[in-house]
């Protein structure tokens, strides 16, 4: 297909991370934004997400003149040959995905799109929604393929560039094939299908990345009973090539923006297929009651003399929905901090994403600026994001100064030899003390 003119519809982590990494590939690209705010910081290559290598490839591609900032979406798709949709799709009613941001946009350049051109899903869909958008933008003319993205927030640069595979759905094979020659130079697989095929791929990786991560916290919790370390027996199934050791580390549950709305989705698509899928909802029913035990696990080691955290303060390592990112969309940190504020604890919560900004979270929380001053004069610490600097703290500061000498390591990242000198209790997941 050679090199060709492209235009992305919105600008988000996967948007801007296609647009960069496209336009390094030396294809001409135009993203869209409807936040001109944004696209103005965007054209002096300024990043407001955190993402390694992309601020560098947006300047890159700013001065070599293959990519460019629009906020008129209209303006923005004038002679492009493909259209990308990156746009968000969130959690609507009753689980479903909300489609609005990609219908206004189908109604919005229906009249405007080059006669021949390809317009690509790259936003999560569900099953349907490539034959959907062609039937409201009612141009014959015009294609409509899908093809899901698999980057994961703080390495979008890196999974796009060495994907695992490539995967492009549409009605006609030779459309497919032309949108996955638009990453030509790109090592991978490519996986060519049909449009359901495509949408419903993106659905089932992300569903079956969240069983592995309900497995393995449920896995934690047997091993605390049964006094097996989750470590030793992660290592000895992950061997096995037809199970994996990656996505296997227990933590508070999983979150972010992808996980628990994608499952909902394909859910609530189940649903309306008729089609039972017990383990899909068990999935999704043990990342929730993994949170509640987690929580009565603080409790039953901090409660007061009433037996509730009623007016007990407790300090919170981590806010956003894994280290690497200052998302806290669907965090699993603030469900549980959501959770051990409904019983009365008062809760002092450190983020490095957060510190210098210190969003206001009303009253859940106090957010701190440093570490030191979360955990003052508190019953525990709990840590919930997995960020490498908690384990390289001074705790022999932390523990001069908490209430009582109680860690809560939710992510097992902190080393326990180094808690132990420090005069520390450790509790981690799917270990026993
Ligand atoms: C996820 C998928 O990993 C990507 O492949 C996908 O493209 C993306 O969603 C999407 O649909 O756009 P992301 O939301 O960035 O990416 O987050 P992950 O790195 O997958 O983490 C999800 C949650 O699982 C986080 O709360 C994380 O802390 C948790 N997790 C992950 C664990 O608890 N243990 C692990 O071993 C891995």
């Amino acid at each position: 297909m050679g090199l060709l003119r492209i235009t992305i519809v919105g600008t988000g982590y996967v948007g801007l991370t296609t647009g960069a990494c496209l336009a390094s590939l030396g294809h001409r690209v135009v993203c869209a934004d409807a936040d001109w705010r944004k696209i103005e910081r965007l054209r002096r290559a300024e990043v407001d997400i955190l993402e390694p290598g992309l601020p560098a490839l947006v300047r890159e591609g700013l001065d070599s003149g293959r990519l460019r900032f629009v906020w008129d979406t209209r303006a923005a798709v004038e002679g492009a040959e493909v259209v990308f949709l990156c746009l968000p799709t969130p959690m609507g009613v009753e689980g479903a995905a909300d489609l609005a941001a990609v219908e206004a946009v189908a109604d919005e350049v229906r009249d405007l799109l080059p006669h021949g051109c390809t317009v690509v899903n790259k936003s999560t869909v569900p099953v349907g929604t490539a034959e959907r958008v062609a039937a409201l933008l009612r141009r014959p003319d015009v294609t409509v393929a899908s093809n899901p993205e698999f980057l994961r927030e703080g390495h979008a640069v890196d999974d796009f560039l060495h994907p695992d595979r490539i995967v492009v759905g549409a009605a006609d094979p030779e459309v497919a094939q032309r949108v996955a020659d638009l990453y030509t130079g790109i090592d991978a697989p490519r996986v060519l299908t049909d449009t359901a095929g495509a949408e419903l791929a993106k659905y089932a990786a992300n569903f079956f990345l969240a069983m592995k991560l309900s497995f393995v916290n449920n896995l934690a919790t047997l091993c605390e009973r049964l006094g097996a370390d989750i470590d030793d027996v992660v290592a000895g199934v992950g061997h096995d090539p037809r199970i994996g050791g990656a996505f296997l580390s227990p933590g508070p549950g999983w979150g972010g923006s992808c996980l628990p709305k994608d499952t909902h989705a394909l859910l609530r698509l189940c649903e309306d297929s008729g089609v039972d899928f017990p383990l899909l909802r068990a999935a999704i029913e043990t990342n929730v009651e993994h949170q509640r035990r987690l929580v009565a696990r603080v409790r039953a080691g901090c409660a007061g003399e009433d037996g509730s955290l009623r007016g007990v303060r407790l300090a919170l390592l981590g806010l956003t929905f894994k280290a690497g990112t200052s998302d806290l969309r669907d965090s699993p940190a603030l469900a549980l901090a959501r959770r051990l504020r409904e019983q009365g604890a008062e809760l002092y919560a450190y983020d490095p994403a957060l510190s210098e900004l210190r969003p206001d979270f009303g009253d859940l929380l106090t957010i701190t600026r440093t570490p030191f001053e979360a955990v003052e004069e508190a019953r525990a610490c709990v840590v919930l994001t997995e960020w490498p600097q908690f384990r390289e703290l001074d705790w022999e500061s932390v523990a001069a100064r908490l209430g009582a000498p109680l860690v809560y390591d939710f992510r097992n990242v902190l080393d326990p030899v180094r808690l132990d000198k420090a005069g520390l209790v450790l509790e981690s997941v799917g270990r026993t003390p």
